[in-house]
């Protein structure tokens, strides 16, 4: 990495071998603060990162981290609206979208106009103003769109179902037709509205999608005069959207500064904003906005997003870390994985740096994990006992989601004892007692002890929300956009462009061709017998 110098690689080096013989069970034992000083909070979320392999030197390396990765002024470049997307040409500009009003901000005035569109139609929406063609008041939203024009709005919108007003939302996303299919057959197309999110009104998935909704409309009495009455556009690429039909008043633009996978503050919210109303957008937007200052303005040790991206860069590449779980003990939270996947991968996953020059380092980890209880029966396995490092996010509500408060302090009890598990572990000494205690005969303990360790010295955060609620989930969001910039500095790579997506789609169409057997064209022989296997004469 020689965007950092030599010297501070060397010492950081040494500092790991150091910790490697200690263990995160000896470091809380050396001291009884240790949480108080490795835990910090804002706007509703505390973050504990105590059971992690750091010491205060090693938040003093950080610190020449920072330094030495121009940290400070390169958050400032991003909240100033400079080419901080190099490649494209383009600002990240995503935070002015929640900046408060009297911020002032070089695109407010787009921004509040779109927001005013938003509100209009949320509330023509809610009011029962918006008829359909038969002249009844529209009670469903299907939401066409992919990558960020989905995975934000509908893990916000199933996050926050407890917000959930009078229209129903739903979500098609793939280009398999029993995606569509799904949502069409609970929908009436009299009191259905489809929103077509697309920044580029390019994406095959979702046209191909939108262009059936509209089939299906029409075969079910709507007319082509009519058809205004039930789509909605969300787009940079207005006059793509016109020429598939939709009125131009029914457009709403998002910009080139905003990236897909930063976009759901945008009109790509929508959807959020028609299931869980306006006020509660804004409350969101404004939680987001909260951690957009602690960001800014809040001193490394005590900075949440710098934090957890230098704990994660830590890990990657000194402890050869190439994983990385986020697990939700909420139900409701079931897609946020789903969505720091593509925030986090389509951010980090490059091998070539800002000025173009292949790396000789490693860059993005794999990012998963799914809703807690329920990996514990399924990975926890591999994380407790497996031969792989894997540093977790814990991710806990404070307030019970549901009226079984029993039942939600085994959820926060399950957390925190799975936390603990992977710092203590289970040593042969405390198998083989256990084993004893149960009776079990000395040659069965000798037998089976071996298989009972759990070698702990697992690093792991918790974050707790107080409540799961618009403003702490609009914290969290951010906190984890502002943590992959974090690691988009330090890996000296551009987190807001995603080239590598483009190969795919550009292979895809010839092949299309084939498997309709209208291509001559050839290919290596697993692809062209794939073809041959699945051509549809
Ligand atoms: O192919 C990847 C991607 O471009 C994502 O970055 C983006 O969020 C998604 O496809 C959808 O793109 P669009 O909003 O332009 O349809």
């Amino acid at each position: 990495m020689n965007h950092f110098s030599k010297d501070l690689q060397q010492t950081l080096t040494k500092h790991q071998e150091k910790l490697e013989r200690l263990s995160l069970r000896r470091l809380f034992e050396e001291d009884d603060k240790r949480y108080s000083k490795l835990s910090t909070e804002i706007s509703g979320l505390y973050f504990d990162y105590s059971k992690t392999h750091i010491t205060q030197e090693t938040l003093a390396l950080f610190e020449r981290l920072i330094q030495e990765a121009k940290l400070i002024p390169a958050i400032s470049a991003l909240f100033n609206g400079e080419t901080v997307n190099s490649t494209e040409k383009r600002a990240a500009l995503h935070t002015s979208l929640r900046a408060q009003k009297k911020e002032a901000q070089p695109n407010a005035k787009d921004i509040a106009s779109t927001r005013a569109k938003m509100s209009q139609i949320v509330h023509e929406l809610h009011a029962g103003q918006w008829l359909g063609f038969s002249g009844k008041p529209i009670n469903t939203i299907i939401n066409i769109g992919i990558g960020g024009s989905d995975l934000g709005p509908r893990m916000v919108t199933s996050a926050l179902k407890a917000y959930q007003k009078n229209i129903q939302v739903k979500f098609v996303a793939n280009i398999d037709g029993a995606d569509l299919y799904d949502a069409l057959a609970t929908s009436n197309p009299e009191t259905t509205v489809f929103i077509v999110a697309s920044k580029s009104f390019s994406t095959l998935e979702t046209l191909e999608n939108a262009k059936n909704a509209k089939q299906w409309m029409l075969t079910h009495h709507c007319t082509e005069a009519q058809l205004s009455q039930h789509f909605i556009a969300i787009s940079t690429n207005i006059k793509a959207a016109q020429e598939f039909g939709i009125a131009s008043d029914r457009i709403l633009p998002i910009w080139d500064w905003v990236g897909g996978r930063y976009s759901l503050w945008s009109a790509i919210g929508l959807p959020i904003a028609v299931a869980i109303g306006m006020d509660a957008f804004e409350q969101l937007l404004a939680g987001a906005h909260n951690m957009d200052q602690h960001f800014q303005h809040t001193a490394p040790n005590k900075n949440m997003p710098m934090i957890a991206g230098l704990l994660s860069f830590w890990y990657s590449q000194f402890w050869n870390c190439t994983s990385h779980a986020v697990l939700p003990y909420a139900h409701r939270l079931s897609f946020l994985p789903a969505f720091l996947q593509q925030l986090d991968m389509e951010s980090l996953g490059k091998s070539v740096n800002k000025h173009g020059h292949s790396v000789d380092y490693s860059t993005g980890n794999i990012l998963w994990g799914t809703e807690g209880t329920n990996g514990q029966h399924s990975f926890h396995q591999l994380l407790h006992q497996g031969t792989h490092l894997i540093p977790v996010d814990f991710i806990m509500v404070k307030e019970s989601m549901s009226e079984l408060k029993d039942q939600h302090q085994h959820l926060q009890a399950c957390c925190i004892s799975q936390s603990q598990a992977l710092l203590k572990g289970k040593t042969l000494t405390d198998a083989e007692w256990e084993l004893r205690e149960q009776g079990l005969s000395e040659s069965d303990i000798k037998t089976l002890a071996p298989h009972k360790v759990v070698t702990g010295n697992k690093p792991s955060s918790t974050l707790i929300m107080d409540k799961l609620c618009p403003e702490t989930l609009g914290a969290l969001i951010a906190f984890y956009e502002h943590k992959t910039y974090t690691l988009g500095v330090l890996l000296n790579i551009n987190p807001f462009d995603q080239w590598g997506v483009e190969l795919g789609k550009q292979l895809g169409g010839p092949i299309y061709q084939a498997l309709g057997g209208q291509s001559n064209a050839t290919w290596d022989s697993s692809t062209q017998s794939l073809i041959d296997k699945l051509r549809l004469d």
